[in-house]
Parts: structure tokens; sequence; C-alpha cells
């Protein structure tokens, strides 16, 4: 590695050692979505101590603490995430996970340990401050219906003029941070399709209506919306991952079920894809004389990040890490509950590197050995507390 990894001056070395200890604290202790208590427990107790927050909790695990400046103005949002997953944690480290089964994998820990760091350093530096600070620690990212709605729907963040969330990347290097204006993840849906057909005897399909037939033309055919009516610039998934049919070999039977999930960059897109599945199920099992029973479960909306939110982050990082921080990832196909929080404010998600060869963090989220690269935990901070200090200069 010849590159050198920014320091922002911004935190202290003391700050960023606090900061390890959290997160070293959440690593091994874990809780799964909607069951974070006492991990939202050690995070109130946390802002208490830093003095000066008005702490609330407004639904479900989350924490949300307010910072009132020494002047009125603008009121700044700040989120991280506060769960782990089901997953047996593989990395042998002194932090590890001491719940068999339960795993911070997706690096929720360093968000929160960031967020507290910036909390804290914020408080020091409320005087400086005009306007409110909010920082929500929320629940249940990983687990639809997710945590942020039932934040949102709480009333706690009304009047916001402006929301960042954080998230750690691992195959993004150590030092590099991307808050890019448009796409940023997807909208996550997921489906269930009955071909309804009839059965009888395998040996006699022409007094039948074979569902599995009729389901393979199915899949074939959705996939023609992706391949031939999706502007290949404007990025579409529809995977199927379930397929269930038939007790015997011998059997056609009465019916078969599809699963899967379908990802889109844009609200309008979605409809478009769900209107064009629709359309294809329906041709194709009319044709085959099969019905059908489509069950399509809208999930989070995709992140799309405000331009102007965005510009704003892009400058805290060149301010606190130089220009050769800053860099642009692409959109991922993933999804992200904080897509809730842009029907509120400008809205900007940023991505933090934390991938370090040298250190084996480069595992990807969700996987047994995923680890982050601590030398994170700083950028993180430092984006969060300039991306506020400048907006409520
Ligand atoms: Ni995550």
């Amino acid at each position: 590695m010849s590159t050198t990894i920014p320091r922002s001056n911004l935190v202290s070395d003391d700050l960023e050692a606090r900061a390890i200890a959290w997160r070293r604290h959440l690593h091994a202790n874990p809780e799964l979505s909607f069951e974070e208590y006492e991990t939202s427990a050690f995070v109130e107790e946390t802002l208490q101590s830093f003095g000066g927050l008005e702490i609330e909790r407004p639904v479900g695990n989350a924490v949300v603490a307010r910072l009132r400046g020494s002047r009125p103005g603008k009121t700044v949002a700040l989120r991280a995430d506060i769960d782990a997953l089901p997953i047996v944690e593989e990395n042998d480290v002194p932090y590890a996970s001491t719940r068999p089964g339960v795993m911070h994998a997706c690096g929720h820990d360093g968000h929160t340990a960031m967020l507290l760091g910036a909390a804290q350093l914020l408080v020091e530096r409320r005087e400086e401050l005009a306007g409110e600070i909010v920082f929500v620690f929320q629940h249940a990212e990983e687990l639809p219906p997710g945590g942020a709605r039932g934040v949102v729907d709480s009333g706690v963040l009304a009047g916001i003029d402006m929301i960042a969330g954080v998230h750690l990347l691992s195959n993004l290097e150590t030092g590099h941070v991307s808050a890019v204006p448009g796409s940023v993840m997807a909208a996550a849906d997921l489906f269930t399709l009955d071909i309804l057909g009839s059965g009888g005897h395998g040996a006699f399909p022409h007094e039948c209506i074979d569902p599995i037939a009729v389901a393979a033309q199915v899949i074939t055919n959705l996939q023609q919306v992706v391949s031939r009516e999706t502007d290949p610039f404007d990025s579409v998934v529809i995977s199927v991952t379930t397929l269930e049919a038939g007790t015997a070999r011998n059997v056609i039977p009465g019916s078969a079920r599809i699963g899967g999930t379908v990802r889109t960059l844009s609200l309008a897109r979605r409809e478009e894809v769900r209107d064009a599945m629709e359309r294809v199920i329906a041709g194709v099992t009319s044709a085959h004389r099969a019905t059908y029973r489509f069950d399509y479960e809208v999930g989070y909306d995709p992140v799309v990040n405000d331009r102007d939110a965005s510009a704003a982050l892009q400058r805290a990082v060149v301010a606190e890490l130089g220009e050769e921080a800053l860099v642009e990832v692409q959109p991922v196909m993933g999804g992200e509950d904080f897509s809730a929080y842009g029907a509120l404010a400008p809205a900007v998600f940023f991505w933090v590197g934390s991938a370090n060869e040298a250190l084996g963090t480069t595992f990807p989220h969700h996987h047994p050995r995923f680890d982050i690269d601590e030398a994170a935990l700083r950028h993180g901070i430092a984006v969060f507390a300039r991306t506020a200090l400048d907006a409520l200069a």
C-alpha cells in the first residue's frame, strides 16, 4: 500500500481511541434487528455521559439525541444504524462476537461508533453552532419493514433541513469516501407468483395444464423485461430465487410457485418494471391456458442522494481528508431503509472505505469474516462533524 491514509485534525487521537473502544464493545455484543435492547441502552448511556444532549426513545430501539447550539439556525440530522445479522462470526479477534449466531457483519457497529464520536465532538463545540443537530441511532435496518419508517412516522425528525447517513464499504480502500448525487442504492422488492394449471397423470399431459412447463416459460420471459425493455444505463435486476412444484415424478401438479427479488434505481422504473412483469406473466400464462396469482411486495425505496446535500458532504470530505479522498462509487443494487428519510428533507448517504488488504478487511458485507479497518472510524466522525459544523456555521 503506497497511499497514505488521511487523518483529519478535527478528530483528536483520544476521541479516535474512544470510538475504537465503543466499536469493539458493540462488535463483541451484537443484537439482531428489532432486538437491540442492550445496544440502545449502551448508546443512550454513552450519550448521557457527554452531557448537554436531549435524548429521546421515539420508537422501537431507536435512540435520538438533540444538540441545541448557542444560536438559532438550521437543523441537521445525522444517522447511523445499530443492528447486527444472524451470522456465525469466523474472525479470530479479541473483540469477536460473544453471541453465537449473531454478528456485526455489515459494519453497523462502526457506524454507531462514528456517530457517537461525532456527537461527543460536536457537544464540545456547542458554542460554535447556530441551529440544532439531531443524532439518529436507528434500529433494524437489516430486516424489512426496517426501523427508518418508524423513526420518520414518530415525528421526531419534523423540521429537519438535511440528513446524512453513513455506510462503511469493504471494497473501497480506507481513506476514500464517496457521496455522489443521484442513485446510490436500489429499491428492494420481493415477489411471489403462483402459476395455476390443472394436474393429472404424467403420461397424459394433454388432459392437464402443466404449470411447470408454463413456469419455465415465465421465468425465461421475465428476463426479457431486463434485457429488452430496460435502458442498459438504468439498471434493473429480476432474480427468480425460488421455484417450488410437484410431489411425485409421474404426477403433473396443479400449481407451481416462483419467488424472487426485483431491484430498480428509481420509483418510476419500479412501477414500469412491475407492470411489465405482470404483462409478461399474464401473456405467457394465458397463451398456455394457465392462470396466475401475482403478489408484488414493495420493499425499501431506492436511495437517491440530493444534489446540494451531496455537494455539502463532498466539501466536508475535501476539507477534512483532502481532494484525493473523494471518489465516486457506482450505484449498487442492494437496498437500504435510509431512503425513508428522503421524504423529510434533502438526504445524502455516503460511503466510507474500510478495505485494507494488509489487515484482511476486504471480505464482502454479510460474510462471516467481514471486518473493518478501524482507521475508517476517524474518517466517518470527521465527515459527519465537518458537515454539521459547516451547515450550522
Ligand atoms: Ni448495512
